[in-house]
């Protein structure tokens, strides 16, 4: 079932928003060789402790830490580990943040040091794919309209969308429905309404969309070892058109 939001909810997931956005900016400046994941992760821990909100992800169904932090071929939902980035590594900061109730989730895709011109393509093409599907976020399109405009663009560049992992509808929890696949076909899936808040979040790999799961049962990387990258957003539907709650501003 889909469940529409109040403005005071949509409100309230907006401060969660801003928290999250913040916190990236933040960590834009302190990512460099020689950081680990888990100073990283210890890092937006403090920060959220210290703009009084918690992370909603820290023990969702068991996941220990309050970010994922997904390296190189690594697509989503890696572990925070103790060993230093490298230069020309890239990294992926994922995280869940509850304030007073409200959630947001935002990731985002982050250069370690000097990164090659590929890996710095693959970052702008995911990114704005990202924005080609907001775009389409709008009350009276469907929920297929989105993924469309994203493989679209994200083929048209020569990358490939991964399938097994979609964007989300979020609210009371973390994962709502409806799904939101990167890929499909126009006019097909949920009207989109009024109310809605839902995540996009584009995973892009440089070779091919096929992804394996990693023994710890989370991480997943790409199945031919190629760099993967990855922008979020959670999105409001509103009267006005789409409403970034993570915008970094
Ligand atoms: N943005 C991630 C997702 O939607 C956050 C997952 S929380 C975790 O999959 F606990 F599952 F990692
Ligand atoms: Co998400």
């Amino acid at each position: 079932m889909i469940t529409l939001k109040t403005d005071e909810q949509i409100k309230l997931m907006h401060a969660a928003g801003r928290v999250v956005a913040s916190c990236h900016k933040e960590l834009a400046k302190i990512i460099k060789p020689g950081i680990t994941t888990i100073e990283i992760d210890q890092f937006v821990e403090h920060y959220l402790h210290k703009h009084g909100a918690t992370s909603a992800q820290k023990g969702y169904y068991g996941y220990e830490y309050v970010t994922c932090a997904s390296i190189n071929d690594e697509i989503c939902h890696g572990f925070p580990r103790n060993e230093p980035l490298k230069d020309g590594d890239i990294v992926t900061i994922d995280m869940v943040v509850d304030l007073d109730g409200g959630l947001a989730d935002s990731a985002w895709t982050y250069p370690v040091g000097n990164i090659t011109k590929e890996a710095k393509k693959l970052m702008d093409i995911s990114r704005e794919a990202l924005y080609k599907g907001i775009e389409k976020a709008v009350a009276g399109n469907r929920i297929g309209d989105i993924g469309h405009a994203i493989q679209e663009y994200v083929e048209g560049h020569g990358f490939s969308i991964v399938r097994d992992f979609v964007g989300h509808g979020i609210g009371a929890k973390i994962h709502e429905a409806p799904q939101i696949p990167h890929f499909g076909l126009p006019n097909r899936g949920p009207r989109i309404k009024e109310g809605m808040v839902i995540t996009i979040e584009p995973m892009v790999n440089i070779g091919s969309w096929e992804s394996k799961m990693d023994s710890n049962g989370w991480t997943v990387r790409t199945m031919d070892g190629s760099l993967s990258a990855q922008y979020e957003h959670t999105i409001a539907i509103t009267k006005k058109g789409p409403i970034l709650l993570t915008e970094q501003l």
